[in-house]
């Protein structure tokens, strides 16, 4: 597995690559893999030649600075989960080579971006489609892994690739989830013992959700008053959001039926979990 820092070798390598006519899948990561990431990787393997896996801590997407400084970095670690999934090629830019001045750029992404996580976090999705849209003119990958666990995020990415023409495609992957059903992130690591206990909880909302929707119809009124006992009932979660609506428009829905996609934000302590789940 090739290591690089800078954009020139990292260039170089895949001009190399390219010439052989090998396809190039690109898993965009900010580092402290698990599972989860290690998921995309494979997709990226069984369809492409060349993996490539970028770690970088974004800054232009963390609205709080000190989220950014207590990001988990694990280089050494990330690296040997790389290597036994057989990546071939890692970037991890320093800020300076991503940003050698501070940009001024941001990308605005109407509705997309103010609701849900947006809402919570201004400027958060300018920052990924910053990032990202830099990582696919420096790999310009024929195809770009993302996880349906950031649902928001994936979306938003697909719809600057078909605003922008970016000539790569979008492969959502499915959530990986610990043996209870807690979807796998790098944030668990902040929850103590009796949080991560409880932290099922959104998974078990989201199946809650969709066995009551099975049944009938229920208005998005009635079924969020039900979540939001369901969930506090685990006595350490604190609910911030649960939202229902549209997959493909990401407009609410005032009625939620099958196929209605769920989305919650739950807070462990300072720790902020999320999930999704289309029901
Ligand atoms: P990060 O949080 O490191 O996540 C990298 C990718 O892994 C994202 O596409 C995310 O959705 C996916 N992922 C996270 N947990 C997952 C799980 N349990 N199962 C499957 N996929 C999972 O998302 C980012 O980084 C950044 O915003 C980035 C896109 C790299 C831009 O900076």
């Amino acid at each position: 597995m090739q290591i690089f820092m800078e954009t020139g070798p990292l260039q170089a390598y895949l001009g190399q690559q390219k010439k052989k006519q090998s396809s190039v899948g690109l898993v965009p990561t900010m580092g402290a893999l698990h599972e989860g990431h290690i998921s995309l990787i494979n997709a990226s393997r069984k369809a492409n030649a060349v993996t490539v896996c970028s770690i970088f801590v974004n800054p232009t997407q963390f609205n709080n600075p000190s989220d950014l400084e207590k990001y988990p970095r694990t280089p050494e670690r990330d690296f040997e989960l790389l290597r036994e999934a057989g990546c071939d090629a890692v970037f991890c830019p320093e800020v300076q080579t991503m940003y050698p001045h501070p940009s001024q750029l941001s990308i605005a992404f109407g509705q997309l971006d103010k609701i849900l996580e947006g809402e919570f976090r201004p400027g958060h999705f300018s920052g990924v489609g910053l990032v990202v849209s830099k990582l696919f003119n420096i790999v310009q990958p024929d195809n770009a892994y993302f996880g349906q666990k950031d649902f928001q995020q994936a979306a938003v990415i697909q719809r600057m690739v078909a605003d922008l023409n970016f000539p790569v495609k979008i492969i959502v992957a499915p959530t990986l989830r610990e043996r209870d059903g807690l979807a796998m992130s790098s944030r668990n690591k902040f929850l103590d013992a009796e949080q991560r206990a409880q932290a099922v909880i959104l998974f078990h909302a989201l199946q809650a959700a969709a066995a009551a929707v099975k049944k009938k119809s229920i208005s998005t009124g009635q079924l969020k008053a039900d979540l939001k006992k369901f969930i506090t009932a685990a006595p350490l979660a604190r609910l911030d959001y649960v939202e229902f609506f549209d997959p493909e428009t990401l407009e609410p829905v005032a009625h939620v039926k099958p196929g209605a996609q769920m989305a919650l934000a739950v807070f462990f302590g300072k720790t902020r979990l999320i999930d999704n789940a289309q029901l």
